[in-house]
């Protein structure tokens, strides 16, 4: 049996083994997405503190498919699908509220870098798909994805986020968090 990465939950799909492998995979997928969902639904707090915990969730991830070996394939397509749940979630509250309040509070130039650096997010999570996860080039495709989105959270984290936290106000900062709590409410 084993656990799921993000909850911690054990994850009843893996027990299927690979008979009739292309449903257990479309099941597992979805155990997936589940688990990815409420494990950040379950993150409380104020709208910089959600994201940072969804970044730190997204790391470990990473930790997880950079564990795997190349023998371990559908594990590691199984992770891929996970990672680009949680990114499409994160991706939906990040650029549907967050992105526009920095604009609305004069960080246009900022937010525009953000969008530009998830448009590089969606290609890699693309051409990994594309490629087969034995591939040498895909483990070293996710370890270059990953410096990469290192650097976009550092960004977020240490510089862009606390600017919009201290431009907001305690209002200001209570409405990002209850519209971010919604936008992540809908891409779940
Ligand atoms: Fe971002
Ligand atoms: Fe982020």
């Amino acid at each position: 049996m084993s656990t799921n990465i993000l909850t911690g939950n054990k994850s009843p799909a893996i027990l299927l083994g690979a008979a009739a492998a292309g449903f257990v995979v479309g099941l597992a997928a979805n155990f997936g997405r589940k688990a990815v969902v409420q494990g950040m639904t379950a993150a409380q707090g104020e709208w910089d503190e959600g994201l940072k915990a969804e970044h730190r969730l997204t790391l470990r991830l990473f930790d997880a498919i950079e564990k795997t070996d190349a023998s371990q394939t559908w594990k590691r397509g199984m992770l891929l699908t996970q990672l680009k749940h949680a990114l499409a979630k994160h991706a939906y509250e990040e650029e549907n509220v967050v992105y526009p309040a920095m604009r609305d509070h004069g960080q246009v130039e900022d937010a525009d870098q953000l969008v530009h650096d998830h448009g590089y997010v969606k290609q890699y999570l693309y051409d990994l798909g594309e490629m087969p996860t034995a591939d040498p080039e895909w483990i070293a495709k996710v370890r270059e994805f990953r410096r990469e989105i290192e650097a976009h959270i550092a960004q977020e984290e240490d510089a862009l986020f606390p600017r919009l936290r201290a431009a907001l106000g305690k209002e200001g900062n209570a409405h990002v968090t209850a519209e971010m709590n919604k936008a992540g409410f809908a891409a779940a």
